[in-house]
């Protein structure tokens, strides 16, 4: 039976998506067995990734594979994730020798806030001598453990020399009730504020977000991390029309392979493996097919001004008729309201959400769709 279109599809585009997958501050993150590494430091990283990456290749050998089940490219995954984790305790511990300790309005005028979320508040700055404006982003110390408000800061550090990811200032601040941070503002807000509900955006900015999005993601995987967050709210706009887009909250990010049990919370974006829960396993070794999911679901909001689900389970029904027409294939099963989506992007969208995450993706493959139209109505117009 076809669904209707029936409100809370409508509701939950209008109301942001604040629901974390997890209760983020105090997640327990366990890197996997295969590579459970003790401090290194980078001198001896290479030799041990080297190590810890032939020992998973002869344990696939012999047939006891394990973690490795979940990917084929996960013993590539496993070496480049420990190196982010390597790489990230380094930054964590010099950070937190560094760590500034003053009160905001010290050297900070508080303009205005510019958005809040679960964990933070943010809030536009400018420096009391020079003027520069900047975004702060406030974690209060009374929910926030400083470990993962330094975890935060460092992803988003190391990351940020890519365009599509919002830019640093190096300076990370303890007051007597926050942590906080400073970042490029953006001042045109952020995805979600231009969404139009059941319309979207205009086709040409949504290939526009899909193009920089595919790019920092990928810078992203490349650095052995998943980013794990991607929704329109995490997307700050430095224009109306997307021209420059940037990623930012970097708190979910985390090295491809740690384990990842989900503890609560199923929003749209979250991925079928990890919706089901992971039974008695240690949790789910996590890469870039988390990503690509999200950025399915993202797509699918963009075009169409709908979520194309509430939550990833059987008992959503539009989730359930989505999975009859993925595993059908059938044009005549394909959930009505995806029928405003060209043929490609249909395509393109059903590659993304596949829902055995080895054959999801990758990511990079929306460009090669960047050409065709990707609304129905277009793709009549223009066939
Ligand atoms: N640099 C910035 N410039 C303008 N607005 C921003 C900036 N950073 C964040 N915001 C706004 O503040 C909101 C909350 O920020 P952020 O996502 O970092 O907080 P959070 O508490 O980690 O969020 P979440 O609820 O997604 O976990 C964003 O959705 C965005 O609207
Ligand atoms: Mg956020």
């Amino acid at each position: 039976m076809t669904p209707s279109l029936a409100l809370p599809l409508f509701k939950l585009q209008l109301h942001r998506v604040c629901v974390a997958q997890e209760k983020r501050r105090s997640v327990t993150l366990r890197p996997g067995n295969a590579w459970q590494t003790p401090r290194l430091h980078s001198g001896q990283f290479h030799q041990t990734a080297a190590e810890a990456s032939k020992r998973a290749r002869e344990r696939e050998r012999l047939g006891t594979p394990e973690i490795l089940q979940h990917s084929r490219n996960l013993v590539m995954d496993l070496s480049s994730g420990m190196e982010a984790q390597a790489l990230l305790e380094d930054m964590l511990e010099i950070t937190a020798q560094s760590l500034v300790h003053m009160e905001v309005s010290e050297h900070y005028h508080i303009i205005k806030e510019l958005g809040k979320g679960k964990y933070g508040q943010v809030v536009l700055v400018t420096h009391r001598k020079r003027g520069t404006p900047m975004a702060l982003k406030l974690l209060p110390k009374a929910s926030t453990k400083l470990e993962n408000f330094l975890y935060e800061y460092c992803v988003a550090l190391s990351l940020s020399t890519h365009p599509a990811i919002v830019g640093m200032f190096g300076i990370a601040i303890e007051s007597s009730q926050h942590y906080g941070f400073l970042y490029e503002a953006a001042l045109h807000k952020d995805l979600i504020s231009i969404i139009k509900p059941k319309a979207g955006i205009p086709e040409p900015a949504a290939k526009l977000c899909a193009k920089q999005l595919v790019s920092a993601l990928d810078f992203i995987h490349s650095r052995g991390l998943v980013y794990r967050d991607v929704k329109p709210e995490n997307i700050l706009l430095f224009d109306r029309h997307c021209r420059c887009i940037k990623l930012t909250d970097f708190g979910l990010t985390r090295p491809q392979g740690t384990l990842l049990r989900l503890v609560v919370g199923i929003i749209p974006y979250t991925a079928p493996e990890l919706s089901r829960g992971t039974g008695d396993s240690p949790g789910l070794p996590i890469d870039a097919s988390l990503d690509a999911w999200a950025l399915g679901v993202l797509i699918f909001c963009l075009l169409t001004g709908y979520f194309p689900w509430e939550k990833t389970l059987p008992e959503d029904s539009f989730f359930d008729d989505f999975v009859i027409w993925q595993q059908s294939g059938l044009d005549e099963d394909l959930p009505y309201h995806w029928r405003p989506l060209s043929p490609d992007a249909v395509a393109m969208l059903r590659s993304l959400l596949a829902l055995e995450p080895t054959k999801r993706g990758p990511i990079r493959q929306v460009l090669s769709y960047l050409d065709r139209p990707w609304r129905a109505e277009v793709a009549a117009k223009d066939p």
